[in-house]
């Protein structure tokens, strides 16, 4: 299963939007997605496999099959007589459901298929300016991290951070970078404060829509000027 990561572009966004639904409660238009991606086109990133839909190759048992929300969607396309769905006809119907891999949402194409990303900004009331004033802060903010479920505690999230957090720097000189937490979230802040060494700035009470309060917490990222090494040769075949 080797796991690449690469900048995030436009033809990504929908995937994006599709892994943040699924794995997060905090969601955002379209818009605000794009917005991200024309203002600060260096600073967002994505992890990609070209893992095989291996999910469907176990499990061609019929009966458990149509309770696949994708196996669903190829039946409503292909009627229920073919005589595709006889068994013995296993491998070809695979054949056909693998050539349908756009099916599966997280595929931005065949053979491509985006398992997390960082989505990161620097503070709107930053514009991006030919001349930065060198007397003025430049903050960034990462607004979304998500890792889809079965690829998790692989280190993803950790390569996603560190990625952006270095583009921030060499690219926009950014200063330090700021996030907010649920207090809850028990695996990001472990990422955040003992892989990635954020600090915590404030509780922010209530942040949340459903009332939780948020950790704010803070990186600086001058750091990056030292440990260049931090996330260099990341670019391509990270986890083997
Ligand atoms: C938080 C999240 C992004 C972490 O992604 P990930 O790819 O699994 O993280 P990594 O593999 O890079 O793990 C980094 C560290 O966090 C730890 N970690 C990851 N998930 C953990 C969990 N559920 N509990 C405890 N520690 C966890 C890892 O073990 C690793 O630390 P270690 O090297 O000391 O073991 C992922 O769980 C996720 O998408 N969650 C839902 C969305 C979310 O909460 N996003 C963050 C919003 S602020």
């Amino acid at each position: 299963m080797p796991i690449n990561i690469r900048r995030a572009t436009i033809a990504d966004l929908i995937t994006m939007q599709y892994t943040n639904l699924t794995n997060l409660p905090e969601n955002y238009t379209f818009k605000f997605y794009l917005y991200h991606l024309l203002t600060w086109p260096q600073i967002s990133f994505v992890a990609t496999t070209t893992d095989p839909i291996d999910s469907f190759e176990n499990e061609l048992d019929f009966e458990s099959d149509k309770k696949n929300e994708n196996i669903e969607k190829l039946l409503q396309d292909l009627s229920l007589d073919n005589p595709l769905f006889k068994k013995g006809n296993e491998e070809q119907l695979l054949e056909i459901i693998n050539e349908n891999a756009k099916m599966d949402a997280q595929y931005i194409n065949k053979n491509e298929k985006i398992v997390g990303y960082v989505l990161a900004k620097l503070n709107d009331d930053e514009e991006p300016s030919p001349e930065k004033d060198v007397n003025i802060s430049t903050t960034g903010h990462v607004t979304s991290l998500s890792v889809m479920r079965t690829y998790r505690k692989l280190g993803i999230a950790e390569k996603l951070m560190l990625q952006s957090l270095k583009a921030l720097r060499e690219t926009h000189n950014a200063d330090n970078v700021v996030l907010h937490v649920r207090e809850s979230n028990g695996a990001a802040l472990h990422l955040y404060k003992t892989k990635l060494t954020f600090t915590v700035l404030d509780i922010e009470k209530s942040y949340y829509m459903d009332g939780e309060d948020a950790y704010k917490m803070e990186k600086d990222l001058s750091l990056f000027d030292n440990l260049d090494h931090e996330g260099d040769d990341l670019e391509s075949d990270l986890l083997q």
